[in-house]
């Protein structure tokens, strides 16, 4: 569909917004020019006929009560019964007495304090707890975790994609909570963005159907008994809309055109309110130079009106003191764009008092007011939560033996083997024979919070492999596989070895890092330092043959370290289930072949370091592009690359 032009121009729908943004054209939106969608929930007569009775017993102070979210390290019961509050969260770095290994039976037991103090005397709907369940319920130790979403994209699996959110909810009920903040249906397109790792995809349709498989794993099939059951959660693809785009930066501007925002940036929602998705988050990014918490075009004409999505709109962590004239207590712009609930962590009270005074004053409509309540109700009603007796007293939970059951991490370690792409295989070294003396070494070898990335444990994931009781490491693995051979592994921490190794396995890549935290200036990997370089170099120059296990969230200009290794495996961030690296490195102890490389690039890996043209459509051809991933049958043998910038530039340009 050709939309109109996408001129900075300022129509009707959208008068409203220049007040907010005085002097500022504000970017024209056409929602008739975008898909219009059928929510897969049909009207409810009934449903929407208690909504109009819990409403009319309402008072404006339940109201704005109901569309405010405090985080538990902030917020208590009493304080959520004092201000009638709808909801909780724990954000990355919440847990129950600050305590991130805080026992499961903690959650639980505050899930349920929070729960009795949002019910009885006037208490309108039980309050809704959210989390950020973006790779299994990564919060809690023990816990299963999943590789993150760039490696999920490159399984090319959204039956096994559908499965994760299954088991991810399931653990999520285990612990009493009801939310999960997932799934990120970003399409990245510039891997400089600290976020690319929790994006499945620089392509938009692969975005858009495992955002349905995600939605439909964690909340259930609409229209079926296992929709938002005891044993499913609300679902939240996030972050609305376009924070993929931004040119790298996190919370950054994202200039696309509207066609790009609809075509590209909104594929993942189409998937996402497709499966019946019930809440959507805002992004902190802007459109357009227009922050997306205030865009009323967008959260509203489109989102709500053209895609008809009836549940809420959550904002992000204080993502309406953005806005011009907002704070994090006072933000009339956010509600009145069509924010229904705003996540205050710790402003809440004042942000309740401030908002009450903006209904009373007129500044936010009372058929605003009550549409955001009304949504959140619905979704409250949907998710059951009327019927729902208090959190330790429904299905699995505190069933603890759930969190990381056997079967739930065997899912994981197929994902971590099926998200592997094989880049370069000089030569057939890989598979390896498991009756080898294997040198492992590199400072990923040995690290859970490595191999795990951000969003683990803590939000940075930074925990030492202690607070993982189930994990295995990549060398673990490696051992216990090439052991049951009797074969013989080292681990050196520096790549040095007293008996030469008939292989090298060096597992190296970025540290742990979440949002902004991630965010670099260049494409090429460590450009400070090159230690790691060194040693694959050093091992190179032995003559031992060099497996690179690579461990980042998103394609890097690794030109030297392609070079210097035999074989290059992308491993992307695999998450505590290190077995499965070894799974696919190693034949069985017969010679047979277990499990072949099949994982398949999400995003292209660059050329240079140089960062994607804009929208990078008729941009540079990447080294390998979207798609690529070699298996064992394939010639692995990749021609020496250039390894200086200019020479990779000049390469770049001669093309
Ligand atoms: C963060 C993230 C968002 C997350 C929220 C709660 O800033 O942007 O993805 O769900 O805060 O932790």
């Amino acid at each position: 569909m050709a939309l109109g032009s996408s001129c900075l121009g300022i129509g009707p729908a959208q008068a409203g917004d220049a007040r907010k943004y005085p002097g500022k054209a504000v970017p024209r939106v056409h929602p008739q020019d975008w898909p219009r969608l059928q929510p897969p929930l049909p009207a409810d007569p009934d449903l929407e006929r208690r909504l109009d009775v819990l409403l009319a017993h309402m008072t404006p102070e339940q109201k704005v009560g109901q569309l405010i979210q405090a985080d538990i390290g902030s917020v208590t019961p009493a304080d959520v019964r004092q201000l009638g509050l709808g909801s909780v969260l724990n954000g990355g770095n919440s847990s129950p007495r600050d305590d991130k290994l805080a026992a499961p039976g903690e959650w639980l037991a505050l899930a349920d304090r929070f729960y009795a103090a949002s019910v009885g005397g006037d208490a309108v709907l039980p309050v809704l707890w959210g989390t950020d369940a973006v790779h299994g319920h990564n919060n809690i130790p023990g816990a299963t975790i999943f590789p993150h979403n760039i490696g999920l994209g490159a399984t090319r699996d959204p039956e096994l994609i559908r499965r994760i959110g299954e088991i991810t909810a399931l653990e999520v009920r285990v612990t009493g909570l009801d939310w999960a903040f997932s799934p990120t249906v970003a399409v990245a397109r510039d891997a400089r963005w600290g976020r690319t790792y929790e994006s499945y995809s620089e392509n938009p349709a692969l975005v858009r159907e495992y955002a349905a498989a995600m939605v439909t794993g964690l909340q259930g099939m609409p229209g079926t008994q296992q929709f938002l059951d005891a044993a499913h959660v609300l679902a939240t693809p996030k972050h609305f809309l376009g924070d993929g785009g931004t040119r790298g930066k996190d919370q950054g501007d994202n200039r696309s055109t509207e066609t790009a925002l609809r075509d590209l940036d909104a594929a993942g929602y189409i998937g996402a309110l497709g499966a019946g998705a019930q809440t959507v988050m805002a992004s902190y990014s802007s459109w357009r130079g227009v922050k997306m918490h205030g865009n009323r075009a967008l959260l509203t004409d489109v989102l709500k009106g053209r895609f008809g999505f009836d549940g809420l709109v959550i904002g992000d962590w204080n993502g309406h003191a953005q806005l011009p004239g907002c704070t994090a207590v006072s933000c009339a712009a956010a509600v009145n764009a069509g924010l229904d609930m705003l996540m205050a962590p710790d402003d809440w009270r004042e942000l309740h008092a401030n908002t009450l005074a903006q209904v009373r004053s007129g500044a936010i409509p009372m058929s605003r007011l009550d549409d955001a309540v009304r949504r959140v109700l619905r979704v409250k009603l949907r998710a059951g939560l009327d019927r729902e007796v208090r959190p330790s007293s429904r299905p699995f939970a505190g069933q603890f033996e759930l969190l990381g059951a056997p079967a739930h991490r065997a899912v994981a370690r197929q994902a971590v083997r099926e998200s592997l792409v094989l880049l370069k295989n000089r030569a057939h070294l890989l598979p390896l024979s498991p009756h080898s003396r294997v040198l492992v070494t590199g400072d990923g070898a040995d690290s859970i919070a490595k191999q795990s990335g951000g969003w683990t444990i803590n939000w940075q994931g930074t925990e030492p492999n202690q607070a993982f009781p189930h994990a295995e490491t990549i060398y673990a693995g490696i051992a216990r596989c090439v052991t049951a051979a009797h074969g013989a592994a080292e681990l050196s921490a520096n790549g040095e070895f007293h008996t030469r190794p008939d292989v090298a396995i060096v597992v190296f890549g970025e540290n742990p890092y979440a949002e902004y935290e991630g965010d670099v200036p260049t494409l090429e990997y460590s450009p400070a330092d090159k230690r790691d370089l060194a040693l694959l170099r050093r091992l190179h120059s032995l003559d031992v043959p060099v497996v690179a296990v690579f461990l980042s969230g998103r394609p890097l200009w690794v030109n030297a370290e392609l070079n210097a290794a035999d074989s290059f495996v992308a491993a992307w961030l695999p998450g505590p289930e290190g077995g499965g690296i070894a799974d696919v490195l190693f034949r069985a102890p017969n010679g047979t072949v277990p499990y072949d490389f099949r994982g398949k690039l999400p995003m292209s890996w660059p050329r240079s370091p140089k960062p994607p043209a804009v929208d990078d459509v008729a941009g540079e051809q990447p080294l390998f592009p979207f798609g690529y991933g070699l298996t064992y049958a394939d010639d692995g043998y990749l021609a020496t690359l250039p390894e200086t910038l200019a020479r990779a530039s000049a390469r770049l340009t001669r093309h």
